[in-house]
């Protein structure tokens, strides 16, 4: 079959790896792609929002499946488009309604889901201009640190952890007067919860489910977790602190009332839940629910799947996934981001990459590349994840922080301590 990726990062180009893997597949196009997804499919030249362009490409290209990456499309409606129009109908798009990506499209969406269906998750308030009271009240019952969330979409920068009231009422205001444009509209306030944390991933049909390897990421631009946050600059999977006993609390306390809400409140979701959990004393709680992959997680997950990925991706359009098979790879992986300098902040592009050909034993997934000629160049933040397998977590490491000193581009960086934190 000919599936059609949306997205352009290093999770497309891993999503991108391992579908090709597969001998169901016959054509691979990713809209709009990298330098790297160039090398194993067909880069398509639209904006993965674009769906009047995607629907005219797609009915062209005898695609019969539509993968979606990132959020955009799918906060957009795209299974909606796609299942709406009488020439797509038939086109499966891998990827909640445009209510089911309220779990990510809206924070206040996502707690007052979690309420409804007890899922265990930190006090909050939503707070809008008219009950701007309620808010400070609300703040002066909690003790610091103050979390504020602003509801929209904010490109993972939607988060403030802030050390006391006094500046938490002031931002609080900043974020209903527009600090944070349409998404700060309403702002979600929350107890800070403290505990270690990591990413769990669920594909379902809307009614079965399968759990994919978990993973933990490092959002922090800088060693031991420090300064600002990013895309995420690293990945590890498994995640030693994610024992059987915490995974079974995961699936009775979080993913069977999550897909049973979506189901008992008939919110059409065929895709991929993103749980962002905190453990706190042994006790997993939500951070927050993300409608697709993680990125980097994407990154080592797919190294972990043994089974073929569009037989299970055909499971979730087909409403068959109990009947399909997920087999984990038992080896770690490990990913380490390579950015440009000076990101998350303002960043150079444009940058010659150089000594990819020479890394052996790991895999790289491009996530803002470019090429030119003959050249690939830096076009965005985060440039190439460097992943590899190991027979444990120190194996995994070493072996992608070795080919991190082979690949060069001016003004490179990348964390050093990506995994040093785990046991085992
Ligand atoms: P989010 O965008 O909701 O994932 O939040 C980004 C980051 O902020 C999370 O990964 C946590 O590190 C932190 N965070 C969010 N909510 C809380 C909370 N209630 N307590 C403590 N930390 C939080
Ligand atoms: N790695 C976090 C995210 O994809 O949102």
């Amino acid at each position: 079959m000919n599936i059609l990726l949306l997205g352009s990062g290093g999770r497309e180009h891993a999503l991108a790896w391992k579908i090709k893997q597969s001998p169901k597949i016959d054509k691979l196009y990713i809209a709009p792609g990298n330098a790297g997804t160039a090398e194993i499919g067909v880069n398509v030249a639209i904006p993965a929002t674009d769906f009047e362009a995607l629907k005219k490409f797609a009915l062209g290209h005898g695609i019969s499946m539509v993968v979606v990456g990132p959020e955009d499309p799918l906060v957009k409606g795209i299974y909606d488009f796609f299942k709406e129009d009488m020439d797509l109908m038939h086109i499966p798009v891998i990827g909640p309604s445009l209510r089911g990506a309220q779990i990510e499209g809206s924070k206040d969406f996502a707690k007052a889901f979690m309420m409804r269906h007890h899922i265990p998750t930190a006090k909050y308030k939503s707070v809008a201009k008219n009950n701007l009271s309620d808010g400070i009240e609300f703040l002066k019952t909690m003790t610091a640190p103050y979390v504020l969330k602003a509801d929209g979409l904010a490109a993972g920068k939607g988060v403030l952890i802030i050390d006391n009231q006094e500046k938490a009422e002031k931002e609080l205001k900043n974020m209903l007067n527009g600090s944070f444009g349409k998404a700060g509209e309403i702002v979600v306030i929350e107890e800070f919860l403290s505990g270690v944390e990591c990413s769990v991933f669920v594909m379902t049909d809307g009614r079965n489910y399968k759990i994919l390897p978990e993973a933990k990421d490092y959002k922090r631009i800088g060693e031991g977790d420090t300064g600002l946050n990013t895309g995420g600059m690293g990945a590890v999977s498994p995640v030693p602190f994610v024992d059987k006993e915490f995974m079974k609390k995961v699936e009775e306390r979080i993913i069977i009332p999550t897909i049973e809400g979506l189901k008992e409140e008939n919110i059409d979701y065929k895709g991929f839940i993103f749980i962002g959990l905190i453990k706190v004393k042994n006790e997993p709680m939500v951070i927050e629910y993300n409608c697709r992959m993680g990125d980097p997680e994407t990154e080592v997950v797919m190294l972990r799947i043994q089974s073929d990925f569009v037989d299970l991706l055909e499971g979730v359009a087909c409403g068959n996934l109990s009947d399909k098979e997920l087999i984990f790879n038992e080896q770690s992986a490990v990913t380490v981001m390579l950015v440009s300098g000076g990101y998350p902040g303002n960043y150079e592009k444009g940058k010659k990459i150089d000594g990819l050909q020479n890394v052996k034993n790991s895999i790289l997934f491009h996530a803002g590349t470019i090429e030119k000629g003959n050249n690939i160049l830096t076009n965005g933040g985060r440039v190439i994840a460097v992943s590899s397998y190991g027979k444990n977590k120190d194996e995994a490491m070493n072996q992608s922080f070795k080919n991190v000193e082979i690949i060069n581009f001016e003004g490179k960086y990348y964390r050093k301590d990506i995994g040093m934190d785990l046991w085992i």
